[in-house]
C-alpha cells in the first residue's frame, strides 16, 4: 500500500477511493511538456505572481486544488508563495508529486482530497505533516480542476470548498475548457470537426466521445468527453466534463465566492521569445479554438 493511502486510513482522514488518475501518476510528467501546456503555464503565471507579491500579508500563503504531479504547486513558490498546500483527489499523483517535491518540503505540503466535498481541508492530514490549521489562503489554483464537475450543483460544491480556505479579498485563479462560454453549438464545430487526432498530434492532446449530458444532475449543462495526450512513453488518457459558461457564473455566484472574470489569454507571440522553439505558423490554427479559459473570482 502507498504512503498516502496507509495515511488517509491511519487517520480517518477523507476516504481514499481509486481514481481514474491513479494508473497516471507516473506517467504524467511529459504533460507538463505540451505546447498547450508550456502557453497555459506562461499565461497563468503572469496572472498569479503579481497576486501573490502584492501581498501584505506573510508568509503568503496558496493552495493547489487537483494539484496532480505537483507542477503548479511547486511553481507557486517560484512565483511568490512561500507556503503552499498541493491537493487531489489521486493518491498516485500525490505520492509523485511529493517524490518530486522533497527538496521543497519545508514549504510545500500536498494531502489527498477530494475538493468537492465539505471536509475539505479534512481535519487530520498524513502522517508528519500538518496543514496550517485554520489558516485561509490568499491565493487558490485548480489549474484543470473544475473540468471534473459533472453538473453545476457539482461545480457549486467546488466553488463552495475554494470559498471556505480563501481569505476574503483572495482570488481563485482557475485553468477550464474554453467552451465559448455559453454557446454550445460552437463546441460541436469547433472542437469536434478541428480538435481531431490530427490537431492533437501537432499540439500534442485531442477529444474524442463527445456525449451531451441527457441524464441526471447535469442534464443539459454540457458534455462528457475523452482526452488524449499523446505523449512519450505512453498516452495519457482521461474523461472529464465540458459545462457550458453559464453552469459556471450560475455556480460561482451561488455558492457565495463571487462573479467569475473570464481573462484575457495571451497568444505565444505576446511572450517576448518565450516560444521562439516553435516554428513561424505554429499557433495560428490553434488561435481561432484555443483549447482553454483562464477564470479569476474575487472572493467578497
Ligand atoms: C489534468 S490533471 C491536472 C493536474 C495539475 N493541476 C496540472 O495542471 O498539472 C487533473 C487532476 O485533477 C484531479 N482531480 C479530479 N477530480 C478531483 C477532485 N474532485 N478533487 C481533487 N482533485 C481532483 C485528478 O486526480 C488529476 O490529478
Amino acid at each position: 500500500m502507498s504512503k498516502a493511502s496507509d495515511d488517509s486510513s491511519i487517520t480517518g482522514a477523507a476516504k481514499v477511493v481509486p481514481t481514474q488518475y491513479d494508473s497516471i501518476g507516473q506517467t504524467y510528467t511529459p504533460v507538463t511538456y505540451l505546447p498547450t501546456v508550456r502557453l497555459t503555464t506562461s499565461n497563468i503565471r503572469d496572472i498569479v505572481t503579481p497576486l501573490l507579491t502584492s501581498c501584505s500579508s506573510k508568509p503568503v500563503r496558496a493552495l493547489d486544488i487537483a494539484c496532480g504531479t505537483g507542477f503548479y504547486t511547486r511553481s507557486l513558490l517560484e512565483w511568490g508563495a512561500d507556503l503552499v498546500v498541493g491537493s487531489d483527489i489521486s493518491t498516485s499523483m500525490v505520492d509523485t508529486a511529493r517524490t518530486q517535491s522533497t527538496h521543497l518540503q519545508n514549504s510545500i505540503t500536498y494531502f489527498v482530497a477530494d475538493a468537492s466535498l465539505p471536509a475539505f481541508p479534512p481535519k487530520e492530514t498524513m502522517a508528519g505533516q500538518t496543514l496550517p490549521k485554520g489558516e485561509l489562503f490568499d491565493v487558490v489554483t485548480g489549474i484543470w480542476c473544475l473540468n471534473y464537475a459533472s453538473s453545476s450543483a457539482h461545480l457549486k460544491r467546488f466553488f463552495t470548498t475554494i470559498s471556505q480556505n480563501l481569505k476574503p479579498g483572495g482570488s481563485f485563479i482557475g485553468v477550464v475548457p474554453n467552451i465559448h462560454t455559453t454557446d454550445l453549438k460552437p463546441l460541436n464545430e469547433v472542437w469536434i470537426e478541428e480538435l481531431t487526432v490530427e490537431r492533437g498530434l501537432i499540439y500534442g492532446y485531442s477529444i474524442s466521445k463527445v456525449i451531451p449530458i441527457t441524464e441526471g444532475e447535469g442534464a443539459g449543462e454540457g458534455y462528457s468527453v475523452h482526452i488524449t495526450a499523446h505523449v512519450q512513453p505512453k498516452p495519457v488518457e482521461f474523461d472529464c466534463y465540458f459545462l457550458n459558461g453559464e453552469c459556471f457564473e450560475k455556480a460561482a455566484l451561488e455558492s457565495g465566492l463571487g462573479k467569475i472574470e473570464w481573462l484575457e489569454v495571451k497568444d505565444a507571440a505576446e511572450f517576448n521569445g518565450e516560444f521562439g522553439d516553435f516554428s513561424d505558423g505554429f499557433w495560428d490554427t490553434y488561435k481561432g479554438s484555443r483549447s482553454f479559459n483562464i477564470i479569476r473570482i474575487r472572493k467578497q
